[in-house]
């Protein structure tokens, strides 16, 4: 049965957008605390949506919003850390591993007992990257049977959609850039519709068939890195020549494009790039069929101007 309060943890980013406003269609009281109520102002206008300023981090606070829901979803997730600690830096930890255990210790100590957990595709103790890592220490915690909760985990590649981070960043880069040096040019995706995305969440909160189950979402066909790029450049008008960077300069280019504020690019997100992010096929999401990259992304990536490019940057900053 269809809970009828979720509270949404990274409810207010990318895929958390897209997956409030899919379960507040469907009739659900969702809340989702944010540290940046004023940068989210589009999300507390969606019906059925409470956009509340909360630190998730505090005991206290998880208590109290995981109290007053019967189902929770954790989709908080960052991309860097320049802690480069092993196996996984002081944000990483934070974020992927103590906030979910946080999460699991308020489910535990209020009673409530389903939670859907976002992890990544190839997430793994040994993965070359912290990131992976850090993910897959934070399944392991949500996994832990000893915590007697009802878990469902989610591993998807890489996520695209109207507002995404990956497409999107090559677009900008194509509309100025005459050719792009393209670290991990030949890892392979499997890119993933947000709305697809979200309803394998909003689907699995009805379905108790998928409690205790780890599911990878990707979409219908995988792509060379490269090949989304041109792809990108064609559908924005950008078609700009990509050159696959050897090993050596990738690391170059990651170390230089890692101490921007907001990079592109790190060290550890090179190192991620070292495995293909493919499903392998064995851990479906019943009864669901995504929808190709083909059929979205011409939607919402049109030809590319400085106007179109101002409007992405204000969607990003929530403005
Ligand atoms: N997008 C993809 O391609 C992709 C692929 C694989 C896996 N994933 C995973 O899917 C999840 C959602 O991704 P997304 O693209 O929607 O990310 P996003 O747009 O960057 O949103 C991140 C969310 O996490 C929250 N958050 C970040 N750091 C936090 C912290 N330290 N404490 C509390 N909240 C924090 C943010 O809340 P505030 O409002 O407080 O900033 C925001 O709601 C992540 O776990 C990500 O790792 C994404």
């Amino acid at each position: 049965m269809m809970p009828a309060k979720v509270v949404i943890f990274g409810g207010s980013g990318f895929v958390g957008s897209c997956l409030a406003g899919r379960l507040a269609a469907r009739g659900v009281q969702v809340t989702v605390p944010t540290r940046r109520p004023e940068s989210r102002k589009s999300l507390a206008l969606l019906p059925g949506v409470r956009l509340l300023a909360a630190d998730s981090h505090d005991p206290l606070t998880l208590n109290e919003l995981i109290g007053d829901a019967d189902a929770v979803i954790n989709l908080v997730g960052i991309l860097h850390d320049r802690d480069g600690s092993a196996p996984y830096g002081k944000r990483f930890a934070a974020a992927h591993v103590e906030l979910p255990r946080r999460i699991v210790a308020a489910m535990r100590s209020t009673g409530v007992r389903r939670l859907l957990h976002m992890s990544a595709l190839k997430a793994s103790v040994d993965a070359p990257s912290a990131y992976l890592r850090s993910k897959a220490a934070g399944e392991a915690v949500v996994l832990d049977p000893a915590n007697g909760l009802e878990v469902t985990v989610f591993r998807p590649s890489v996520i695209f959609g109207p507002g995404d981070a990956f497409l999107n960043l090559f677009a900008g880069l194509l509309a100025t850039a005459p050719f792009l040096p393209l670290a991990g040019a030949d890892t392979r995706f499997q890119p993933v519709y947000v709305g697809d995305v979200a309803d394998a969440f909003c689907a699995a909160l009805n379905n108790s068939e998928t409690i205790g189950r780890v599911y990878e979402l990707g979409g219908p066909a995988s792509y060379r890195l490269r090949d989304l790029v041109a792809y990108v450049g064609q559908l924005t008008g950008h078609a700009r020549p990509v050159c696959g960077l050897p090993y050596f300069l990738a690391r170059l280019q990651a170390g230089i494009l890692g101490l921007l504020p907001n990079p592109p690019m790190s060290p550890d997100n090179l190192r991620s790039l070292q495995v293909d992010s493919v499903t392998d096929g064995l851990h479906v999401f019943p009864g669901w069929q995504p929808q190709s990259l083909e059929a979205v992304a011409p939607t919402y990536l049109k030809p590319f101007t400085a106007r179109s490019r101002l409007d992405e940057l204000r969607r990003h900053s929530g403005r």
